[in-house]
């Protein structure tokens, strides 16, 4: 039997790679747009980082060893308990509020099923040192314009908000006490994958106001503030006030929210919200700002783009506009050759995409490989030259000209990519 990738692991085939490619440029183009700058981190973490901060669930899901010099490590399951810790050692030589992005590569040994893998790519944006729900509203708009850089429409996702205030409030008032809240959050998270008497069964004393709240909804001021800020900015439609929403990782303090397709069929796309206490806690207390965030996925994405025509169609247009080759050089004599790689040369010195037969080849086969890179030009070498052919492969306008004349023919005729 081949050899094959461990399960929950992608070979990316040239195709994949295309549009894994498409996806990232799109993530950096409206984060940009936005205003976010770059950043990265380790692939490989303390142990201890995701012990202190990011909850049991994803504790438990952790690909984790002892390195040679005994340190337990774990490869990163999610950024934000990096981020934390990369922005207590270093905010001080940056203006607030940062606004943080970044493409990378994540972890997590769950069970596979549809949208779920052992590795995914994740945008991660991040606004840390404003603790005003203005930032909250940007960074909605933001995960909301992301999705229709890809040609995504209202009727295709919902951003659904919540605020784990509204909640820690409601358990406040029943006199819960504070080191039982993050079970019982724990326990709403999971309540719309389950039965409703398995959440009542779970919740014990507190079913009947929680699940009362869960069937009837709840708002508050802040969350009327979030929906009004977005409906000011003509976003009201993509998004809508949904308290089951909490979340799953422990260290979130306000207003949180993911994201879905509308049909409901797939897993989250993107997900986040306010965590003000993270940096305070894993520098010990040497810096305390508020920040908020979110990461989206590119597995489930990837599934709503596939499924939805528009989108789709999107992708395809550009992943074929980005195709490197744009010449294709036909040798017809092999006499040519020789001035033929000369002509290949020069139009890549000069930015052009250009591909050519290594090994004598049949005409005909040489101009079907052509048509397969999807280069928009063939040019033929051969009983012409001085001249060569120069074929549009569009059109199949076909015309001679004189090789000294070639570089600038081209550059008059195919834009460079
Ligand atoms: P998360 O909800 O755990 O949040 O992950 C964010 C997104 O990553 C999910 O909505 C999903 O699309 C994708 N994702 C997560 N796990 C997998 C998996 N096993 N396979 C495929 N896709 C997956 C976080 O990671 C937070 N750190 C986000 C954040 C940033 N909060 C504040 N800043």
């Amino acid at each position: 039997m081949p050899m094959q990738a461990l399960p929950g692991f992608r070979d990316f085939l040239p195709p994949e790679c295309a549009a894994r490619n498409y996806v990232f440029a799109n993530w950096r183009n409206v984060a940009r747009r936005y205003g976010f700058i770059e950043w990265d981190g380790p692939v490989l973490e303390s142990t201890e980082l995701y012990r202190k901060k990011s909850g049991v669930e994803i504790v438990d899901q952790l690909f984790h060893f002892v390195d040679k010099g005994e340190r337990e490590v774990a490869m990163r399951p999610e950024l934000t308990p990096t981020l934390a810790r990369v922005v207590a050692a270093h905010e001080r030589e940056y203006k607030k509020p940062l606004k943080w992005f970044s493409i990378g590569q994540f972890f997590r040994y769950e069970k596979q099923q549809r949208g779920r893998l052992r590795e995914h790519y994740q945008l991660n944006c991040d606004i840390i040192g404003e603790g005003s729900l203005a930032a909250d509203i940007e960074l909605i708009a933001l995960v909301i314009d992301l999705l229709r850089g890809f040609g995504l429409r209202e009727g295709d996702f919902v951003v659904r908000i919540s605020d784990r205030q509204f909640w820690t409030e409601l358990l406040r008032n029943q006199g819960v006490a504070e080191d039982k809240w993050q079970e019982v959050l724990g326990v709403i998270d999971k309540s719309e994958r389950e039965s409703p008497e398995q959440t009542a069964q779970k919740l014990g004393g507190l079913a009947a106001p929680i699940t009362k709240v869960l069937a009837e909804g709840g708002e508050n001021d802040r969350l009327r503030e979030v929906t009004d800020g977005l409906r000011g900015r003509g976003l009201a439609d993509f998004v809508s006030t949904d308290v089951r929403i909490v979340r799953g990782l422990a260290y979130y303090t306000g207003i949180v929210f993911e994201v879905f397709d509308r049909a409901g069929k797939l897993r989250a796309i993107a997900g986040g919200g306010r965590y003000d206490n993270l940096v305070n806690q894993l520098s010990d207390g040497a810096a305390s700002l508020p920040a908020l965030g979110f990461a989206m996925g590119d597995v489930v994405l990837g599934e709503l783009i596939g499924e939805t025509p528009a989108a789709r169609e999107q992708m395809e247009s550009a992943i074929s506009a980005e195709r490197a080759v744009q010449v294709y050089v036909i040798i017809a004599k092999e006499e040519r050759r020789r001035d033929a790689l000369a002509q290949v040369q020069l139009l890549r010195e000069h930015g052009f995409g250009v591909d050519y037969p290594l090994i004598p080849m049949k005409v005909g086969k040489q101009f079907q490989t052509a048509e397969q890179l999807g280069a928009r030009s063939a040019i033929v070498f051969g009983d012409e030259w001085p001249n060569v052919g120069v074929k549009n492969l569009g059109s199949g306008e076909q015309k001679l000209v004189e090789h000294q004349e070639l570089l600038s023919h081209v550059e008059r005729s195919l834009t460079k990519p």
